[in-house]
């Protein structure tokens, strides 16, 4: 098939005139993620910033061109090691690899860690990313793995059904988008609380007038004042980024049952609500075609919920004054977990807030009372895991018991990603928010997620329990949380950077 040139970019080439979907769609055109990375002449590019034209008559590969052996090593190496979770960005990290590996066959950790400088990975951590190159490289044999249970386990982990396999590391997961078919119309947030709707996402973007997102110089601050009070501890909390790289997307024929938005997992309760389903289906019906509906990097940042910015002061007897931006159900989270303390929630403008996020209300409350005993404990989740962590010389390391593991690569994978989480929250996650509730941080670079070479190393130990299986990962982002607040002294503000930046000491 030939592509015309007014086909934008290779990325808009690739997926919607040739309909290769294993690249994909994490923040175009902000270049910044990495998961639409391909091969062009050998070299990895991001396709959502190469002008098609550019690469006329040059040889382009994705993951699906590249040999069927090496296809399949490295889909066994991912999925042996829990290197991918939900999946998304996975083809553009095994492009990059595939890069790297033809170049540098025996690549250290370092220049792995330097290669994937380029990409973003939510779920993971990191870690077993790195081991998954280790086992390509090393040839090491596959084990044999019982993946139904290895689902289950993930399915418990991520609280939306997810799947574990080889087709998820191969980037075919089930995501919404990539189900579309390639007449559909194309819809997207027209600014006004609509949609503007086109004949292709370069149309439907122009008639929303939509520009480019950006990383400001405007500050990262927590947007409520403590409240007054002799206080044994405080703090406050910024706005915070869900950072799911699987932009909200669905799709939609008329008269049908919409795509779903989580297509493998539950991109960490942000998309639990997200209206693109049910606007799909409206639009749908309206246009008499099918309609994909899709949000950008932009507009997810801009529209969807985060955890509930608070400030809290808490005496000595575990009295105390929780300040929080009015979300539904905080209210019962406090009742339930901490009934001495007085919730005052308050109006601010800002994005959307919701107790769909990890562990919201939860993590603060167990930050202060880890703060007022001068020690990180164990933490017992709602839904009865146990965790406990420990910092000491840039390592983090970490206990869980959280019943059957049903698959001990799984769970370890997603109890890595939740203290990679964790340790952004504390060090340097925020999004600048202005007083007339505007965002500012709309790339996604900008969110403070930590890259592969920032992460510091991570141990897992599960502990045998022949319990049911429960949720163990939202414990250990709790439990590293703590452990990391307390060892870094109880900084009033998180992230940490708010008090360096200000010129505080630690
Ligand atoms: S989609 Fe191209 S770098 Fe994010
Ligand atoms: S597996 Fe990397 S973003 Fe989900």
């Amino acid at each position: 098939m030939v592509v015309p040139e007014a086909a934008g970019t290779l990325l808009d080439a690739l997926r919607d005139h040739l309909g290769v979907r294993s690249p994909k769609d994490g923040c175009s055109p902000q270049g910044q993620c990495g998961c639409c990375t391909v091969l062009v002449d050998g070299a990895p590019r991001v396709a959502c910033v190469t002008p098609v034209r550019r690469v006329a008559g040059r040889s382009v590969t994705t993951l699906d061109g590249l040999p069927a052996d090496q296809r399949a090593a490295w889909a066994d190496a991912f999925c042996a090691t829990g290197a991918s979770q939900c999946g998304f960005c996975t083809p553009g990290i095994i492009v990059r690899l595939a890069g790297l590996r033809a170049k540098d066959p025996q690549a250290d950790d370092a220049a792995v860690g330097r290669s994937l400088a380029a990409h973003l990975c939510r779920c993971t951590g990191w870690r077993t990313i790195h081991e998954a190159w280790a086992a390509v490289r090393d040839g090491r044999p596959k084990g044999s793995r019982d993946l139904e249970a290895a689902s289950r386990r993930a399915t418990i982990e991520g609280r939306t059904p997810q799947q574990v396999g080889h087709e998820v590391a191969l980037g075919e997961g089930g995501f919404a988008d990539d189900g579309a078919p390639a007449d559909a119309l194309v819809a997207v947030p027209d600014g006004q609380g609509g949609w503007a709707v086109g004949e292709t996402l370069a149309a439907a973007r122009a008639t929303a007038g939509k520009v480019q997102g950006r990383r400001t110089t405007v500050p990262v601050e927590p947007p409520l004042a403590l409240p007054d009070g002799d206080w044994a501890v405080t703090l406050r909390t910024s706005w915070v980024e869900p950072a799911y790289l699987e932009t909200d997307a669905s799709w939609c024929a008329p008269g049908r049952v919409p795509a779903s938005p989580l297509g493998n997992g539950g991109a960490f309760g942000g998309k639990v609500h997200s209206p693109v389903a049910d606007a799909a289906r409206l639009l749908a019906d309206a246009h008499g075609r099918a309609v994909r509906v899709l949000l950008s990097r932009e507009d997810t940042v801009r529209l969807g919920p985060k955890r509930p910015p608070i400030a809290v002061g808490m005496r000595s007897d575990g009295t105390g004054v929780l300040r929080a931006v009015r979300t539904p159900g905080l209210a019962d989270v406090v009742r339930a977990i901490a009934p001495t303390i007085t919730l005052e929630e308050v109006d601010v403008p800002g994005p959307p807030t919701s107790m769909d996020a990890r562990a919201a209300g939860w993590a603060e409350l167990a930050l202060l009372r880890a703060g007022l005993a001068g020690v990180a404990g164990a933490v017992r989740s709602p839904d009865g895991a146990v965790a406990e962590a420990s910092v000491a010389d840039g390592r983090i390391e970490v206990r869980v018991a959280c019943g059957d593991p049903l698959d001990e690569v799984v769970l370890r994978s997603y109890c890595i990603g939740a203290a990679h989480m964790a340790f952004g929250w504390v060090t340097s996650e925020g999004l600048a928010v202005d007083g007339d509730g505007a965002v500012h941080d709309l790339t996604i670079r900008s969110f403070g997620v930590v890259l592969a070479l920032d992460t510091p190393e991570i141990d897992v130990e599960i502990v045998h329990d022949d319990g049911p299986p429960v949720n163990g990962s939202d414990a250990v982002f709790v439990a590293v949380a703590t452990a990391l607040w307390v060892e870094r002294g109880c900084p009033p503000d998180l992230p940490d950077t708010v008090r360096a930046r200000r010129g505080g000491s630690r």
